[in-house]
Formats: C-alpha cells, sequence, structure tokens
C-alpha cells in the first residue's frame, strides 16, 4: 500500500455526472477489484477520503471513473488538471479468477462498471469467455461499454427507458439470457458490482442456476486501512468483516443480505 500526492493529469466529463480521471502515481501492481482512498480536497469538507475503484494503474497512471452524485464526488468534479490529491492504495482484496473458469458472466450498473474493467482485461487475456450485462437508467449510465467491446467483451446493454438494448431491469435480461444459453454450474462464474439491490437479485439467480458469484460490497469507508469499522458488512454466522481489507469482493454465500448497510 502507497500512500502519496498525486497530481491530477485530466478529469474529463465523459456523460452526463460520470467522470474519468487520470492522476500521476508511482507504479505499483494492483489486482481487480482493488480501491484507492482520495481525499478529493485539501480542506476539512469533507474530511473524509473516499473510495474509488481502480479502473486501470499502469505507465505511472492511476484512472479512476466517478459520478457524482453527493459532496465528496461533486468536489472531485471541481478538481482541475495541474491540481494534487492525497491517494492511499491499491487497497482491499480483488475478484479470484478460479483455475479452469468457462464463462465469466459480469452484471453491473453504471459507475459499477469500474472494478469490473480490469477483472474483463485479466479474463480476456486468459482467453476466457466473458459476457457483460450492463445496466442503467439510460444510455448516458453505461459509461466506457466501448471499451470492454474492444477487450472482446460480449457486452448486453440494458436501459430503463429503452434508449439503448433491451428496455427494463439488468436483473430481468440476465434471468433471460441464463434461461436461453443454460450456464455450466461446473465450469461458469457471475462477478457483479453495483447497488445492494442489483448484487443480492444477481447472487439469487445465479444461485438458481448453481453459479456461484463474486460481489464488490461498496459500504461507505472512512479510513480505508481497517482501523476505523466504519466499513463493516455482517457475514451468514452473524459476525462483521471489514470491506476494506476483508473485502471488498466476497464470494455472495457469505454474506448476510438480510442486514443493513449504512
Ligand atoms: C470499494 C469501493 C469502491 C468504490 N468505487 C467507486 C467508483 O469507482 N466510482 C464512484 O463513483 N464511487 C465509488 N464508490 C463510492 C464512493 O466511495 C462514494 O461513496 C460515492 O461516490 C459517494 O460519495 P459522495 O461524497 O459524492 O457522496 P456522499 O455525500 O457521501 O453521499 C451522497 C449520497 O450517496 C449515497 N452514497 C454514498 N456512498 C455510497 C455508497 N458507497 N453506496 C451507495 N450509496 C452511497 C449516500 O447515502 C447519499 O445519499 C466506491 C465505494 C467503495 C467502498
Ligand atoms: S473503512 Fe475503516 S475499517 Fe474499513
Amino acid at each position: 500500500m502507497l500512500q502519496f500526492s498525486s497530481l491530477i493529469l485530466s478529469n474529463d466529463e465523459i456523460a452526463p455526472h460520470y467522470f474519468h480521471m487520470v492522476l500521476k502515481a508511482p507504479i505499483s501492481s494492483y489486482l481487480p477489484g482493488q480501491f484507492v482512498m482520495i481525499k478529493v480536497n485539501n480542506t476539512n469538507i469533507p474530511l473524509l477520503r473516499r473510495a474509488m475503484a481502480i479502473l486501470s494503474w499502469r505507465d505511472e497512471e492511476l484512472e479512476i471513473v466517478y459520478k457524482a452524485i453527493g459532496l465528496g464526488t461533486k468536489e472531485l468534479s471541481k478538481r482541475a488538471p495541474g491540481e494534487k490529491l492525497e491517494v492511499i492504495g491499491p487497497l482491499g482484496n480483488s475478484y479470484e479468477i478460479p483455475d479452469g473458469l468457462g464463462h465469466a458472466y459480469m452484471i453491473t450498473g453504471g459507475v459499477g462498471m469500474s472494478p469490473l474493467m480490469p477483472l474483463a482485461r485479466a479474463l480476456t487475456k486468459k482467453r476466457i469467455k466473458t459476457t457483460l450485462f450492463f445496466g442503467g437508467a439510460s444510455v448516458t449510465d453505461l459509461v466506457m461499454r466501448h471499451e470492454f467491446s474492444d477487450l472482446g467483451v460480449m457486452v448486453i446493454p440494458v436501459t430503463m427507458d429503452g434508449s439503448l438494448g433491451k428496455r427494463g431491469l439488468v436483473t430481468d435480461v440476465m434471468e433471460e439470457g441464463f434461461k436461453a444459453t443454460k450456464p455450466d454450474p461446473q465450469n461458469d462464474m457471475v462477478f457483479t458490482c453495483g447497488p445492494h439491490a442489483m448484487m443480492r437479485k444477481v447472487y439469487e439467480i445465479a444461485g438458481k442456476y448453481g453459479l456461484k458469484t463474486q460481489v464488490s460490497m461498496e459500504t461507505r469507508m472512512a479510513c480505508g486501512t481497517g482501523v476505523c469499522l466504519g466499513c463493516v458488512i455482517k457475514n451468514k454466522n452473524g459476525s462483521y468483516l471489514r470491506a476494506c481489507t476483508e473485502g471488498p469482493v466476497y464470494y455472495g454465500e457469505e454474506i448476510d443480505w438480510n442486514a443493513r448497510l449504512d
């Protein structure tokens, strides 16, 4: 884990409210699903860093994509190239690619696609067949879908307003797809990141077909390094797991899906 002051190289709005930021960063290796904690300005408001999935980190450039929805991300969207930000990372565990994986099914919504991009890179490099069910309210929420296609991922767009692909919920289209193609429970696996309700549904559908699901839990985080216990998730046995260190990626069966995430 590194802690560094990072020069902003670019911070571009790639779709309404979605920003792609490139930061100068020391060379570091990272794994798909890991994240960084970023201090969004040099004041005490907001005090806490914000967790951002690593979209890419190579050649001394760290890339993230974020949606400007609240105090922290709106502040981040005001930062300009040439300014510096305090960054800690890479943090957390990662998605696992099991030996002999046959077909990887990725399901996401909006900015949840970010940790799936390095996973898609790793999967396609190993020539593992990869399908992405990509959902959003509208076509503008399906950011970076062409980058997934360019990697060789089969992208299935789903929008609530029908502006691209099938109209409706990404989980309904995932279920239709599974009914039609009958995934292989021995060799195929599901990977997801996105809203809690979506991931729960993804886990339930995958379970019906006997597939295991790896979920990335985007809880609220404070320290990001295992100290404050602000990010805990209840597991099936009633104990608590720190999403920043034991996570953010878990197998779906580890999680108590009925517990509240605050
Ligand atoms: C491991 C990890 C990786 C993440 N990666 C990304 C990423 O790549 N891009 C990105 O845009 N965001 C990512 N997030 C979420 C991010 O850290 C912020 O929490 C989120 O962007 C909102 O921050 P904010 O300061 O703008 O909003 P706040 O002002 O803190 O909150 C605004 C609203 O958003 C809700 N909210 C805040 N955080 C979350 C959350 N984590 N999940 C659901 N609702 C939330 C709040 O309840 C509130 O209604 C990640 C979170 C984690 C834990
Ligand atoms: S965010 Fe502090 S322990 Fe996880």
